[in-house]
């Protein structure tokens, strides 16, 4: 694999659509052919899996049915569109990945870690991100974001803050045991220094 896989992550309304636009424009002044996907989604397949997980509320899905679909979207993004890009040699930047199913089915939802582990490994062997970009921000950006969207919320916004708040926990967990990988940007500073921060990481690979 030659390409470079770069993630990212954080709780709801922390600003991850405007800054994946930002990573894509600095990669491809930086002369990188560039592929921008996202999770759960990605291939057409995979974006049915999604409509389904984000469309069924509450007890319609349950917690065990909802990991394994996170992972059979991923199994299917992953074989028909992330490892062919990076084979290709190209850049490619992902809107959330495995760390999102460690961080909302672990911590959110409390199913163990080892079990998604196990099929982190079943589903992507030894195929980890380059680099994770981990938006910060306190919870009460989620709380706002979610509420400004009224009656059209999907099935992780019809959560409470203390759901959030483990997600939260979990993901700033996950970057304490991985330093390297995953860098934490506080995401509540104004957006030219969130993006100078981003720059700076990038850089690093
Ligand atoms: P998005 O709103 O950022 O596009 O993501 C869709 C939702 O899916 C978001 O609430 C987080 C959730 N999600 C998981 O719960 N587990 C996962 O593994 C992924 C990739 C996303």
């Amino acid at each position: 694999m030659k390409g470079r896989f770069i993630t990212i992550e954080g709780i709801e309304g922390v600003g991850k659509s405007t800054n994946v636009a930002f990573i894509e424009a600095q990669c491809k002044a930086a002369g990188h052919s560039v592929l921008v996907t996202r999770e759960p989604g990605g291939t057409p397949l995979a974006e049915r899996i999604r409509d389904l997980i984000l469309t069924t509320p509450g007890e319609g899905l349950s917690d065990m049915g909802e990991l394994l679909l996170m992972f059979a979207a991923r199994a299917e993004h992953l074989a028909s569109l992330i490892r062919p890009a990076l084979a290709r040699g190209e850049t490619v930047i992902c809107d959330r990945f495995t760390d999102a199913t460690f961080a909302y089915q672990g911590g959110g939802r409390g199913l163990d870690t080892g079990l998604i582990n196990k099929l982190q490994v079943i589903v992507q062997g030894d195929l980890r991100p380059d680099l994770t970009l981990l938006l910060d921000a306190p919870l009460e950006v989620s709380v706002q974001r979610i509420a400004s969207r009224g009656d059209e919320v999907d099935r992780f916004e019809q959560e409470q803050a203390d759901f959030f708040g483990r997600v939260r926990s979990a993901y700033l967990k996950i970057a304490a045991q991985a330093p390297e990988r995953v860098r934490v940007v506080d995401a509540s500073q104004p957006l030219v220094e969130v993006q100078a921060r981003i720059a700076e990481h990038l850089s690093d690979i």
